[in-house]
């Protein structure tokens, strides 16, 4: 069988990234294909893509489009140093970013993955206070419960226990917001929760703390995707960007999920109509095909560094694939294909289907709560006393057995379809998880 080429015989050497190793090589998930709205295992069965691969997927898999784009780009011009050197696509990706992102976002800073783009943008905002003379203002503050990848910045600032307590004294000079989840007061919401906007105005009490003076800049996910998909309240984003711009601090939007149309808009700050200073992104940005990502600036941070002699690079920053052409070539097709076929507009449409499919699963086992928006969607439920996490994983487990591919952090079972799903497709995704949802532990 022609599949077989593709199976392994020795796990061994591939130490995976976030996956319980010794488990997972006792009973492996191998995927060795994709198209459109599913996955192909090595065993032959069609799996449902619920969470377009790692929220990056948006317009489906293996989208000619984009595959043959790389494939032209690859035989035309493979790699280029953007160092000093130009190519003519890695400029022009930028410019069409910019014609989507929001009015006031200007400049494109490449890297290669969300964790990179939270590093950049972290190290700008404390060269830009001190390129505007203002060294002083150095002091990061995150939330709790906040995801920016894994590298040390974006542990640091980030909020999810596991990912930071094993490694050592990460960066000094931290602080963190409190996180936006009150479930007492706004579980199974549908859309922006109500309550919690007043969580905001603890920006001043750590400005109280520390001194505006020092703090360099705020960074948040205008929504929380990793920790379980937990919505800014009502107000919420408005009021941060309200402090920070009166204490000159200045506000990064995590943009790495709700980028590229999660939301029914090309960001969530299109969305919520909150203007930050940085935004960062990857993931939707190549429909995840090849690894990059972006660091979108106003023109009032990237002009902080447009002085001295010109012939000094301004920035000592940047990476061997920033703006790689075939990424690029890759970036430029798939913001067509997004364009091309609608799918932030079709995420808006379908919203109100999710959500009421969504919400469907209310009452049913071990459920405390559903959040949504866009088409993201998340289902909390009850933990099993002592065994935290089991129940959700094992509601994974049982998932991909009937076909279909969901992703649990903690006990919370998150979903981003690509923005290609059909309503049928959600029909078979949320029947099918309550099926699970009714033979669990
Ligand atoms: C908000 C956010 N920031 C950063 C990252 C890190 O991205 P990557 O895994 O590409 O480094 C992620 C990944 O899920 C994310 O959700």
């Amino acid at each position: 069988m022609a599949l077989d080429r593709n199976a392994p015989n020795d796990l061994n050497a591939f130490w995976m990234p976030f996956t319980a190793n010794r488990q997972f090589k006792k009973a492996p998930r191998m995927l060795v294909g994709a198209k459109d709205m599913h996955y192909t295992t090595s065993d032959g069965r069609q799996v449902l893509d619920g969470t377009a691969g790692l929220w990056c997927c948006n317009a489906g898999h293996c989208r000619p489009k984009i595959t043959e784009a790389i494939a032209k780009q690859a035989a035309e011009l493979d790699y280029a140093p953007a160092f000093q050197m130009g190519h003519p696509i890695a400029f022009e990706l930028a410019n069409r970013i910019i014609e989507i992102a929001p009015m006031g976002m200007e400049h494109v800073f490449y890297t290669n993955s969300g964790s990179e783009s939270v590093e950049t943008a972290l190290k700008l905002a404390i060269a830009y206070h001190r390129a505007r003379g203002e060294g002083a203002r150095t002091r990061l503050i995150g939330r709790e419960r906040g995801y920016h990848g894994v590298n040390f910045g974006g542990i640091s600032v980030g909020g999810i226990v596991n990912n930071r307590k094993v490694f050592g004294t990460l960066l000094a000079g931290v602080d963190h917001l409190p996180h936006t989840h009150l479930p007492a007061l706004n579980a199974f919401t549908k859309g922006q929760p109500e309550h919690g906007a007043n969580l905001a105005d603890e920006l001043e009490r750590i400005v109280a703390l520390h001194g505006a003076e020092t703090i360099a800049a705020v960074i948040v996910e205008p929504m929380a995707g990793s920790t379980g998909v937990l919505l800014p309240p009502k107000g919420y984003l408005e009021k941060l960007r309200a402090i920070t711009k009166k204490h000159g601090i200045l506000l990064i939007f995590d943009e790495v999920i709700t980028g590229f149309g999660r939301l029914g808009s090309a960001f969530a700050s299109q969305h919520f109509n909150v203007l930050p200073d940085m935004m960062t992104t990857a993931k939707g940005l190549t429909n995840g095909v090849i690894p990059m990502g972006a660091v979108l600036t106003t023109p009032d941070v990237h002009d902080a560094f447009m002085n001295g002699p010109e012939h000094m690079i301004e920035l000592f920053h940047g990476y061997t694939y920033s703006g790689n052409p075939i990424a690029s070539a890759a970036g430029i097709a798939t913001l067509e294909v997004y364009k091309e076929e609608g799918l932030f507009e079709r995420a808006a449409e379908l919203a109100p289907y999710w959500e009421e499919a969504l919400h469907s699963l209310k009452g049913l086992p071990h459920v405390i709560d559903i959040r949504n928006m866009g088409l993201i969607g998340a289902v909390e439920l009850e933990g099993i006393a002592g065994e935290p996490t089991k129940r959700a994983f094992n509601a994974f487990l049982k998932g991909f057995e009937k076909g279909i591919m969901i992703r649990t952090t903690g006990d919370i079972i998150a979903m981003s379809p690509p923005l290609i799903i059909e309503k049928s497709h959600i029909d078979t995704l949320i029947g099918t998880l309550a099926d699970v949802l009714k033979t669990l532990d």
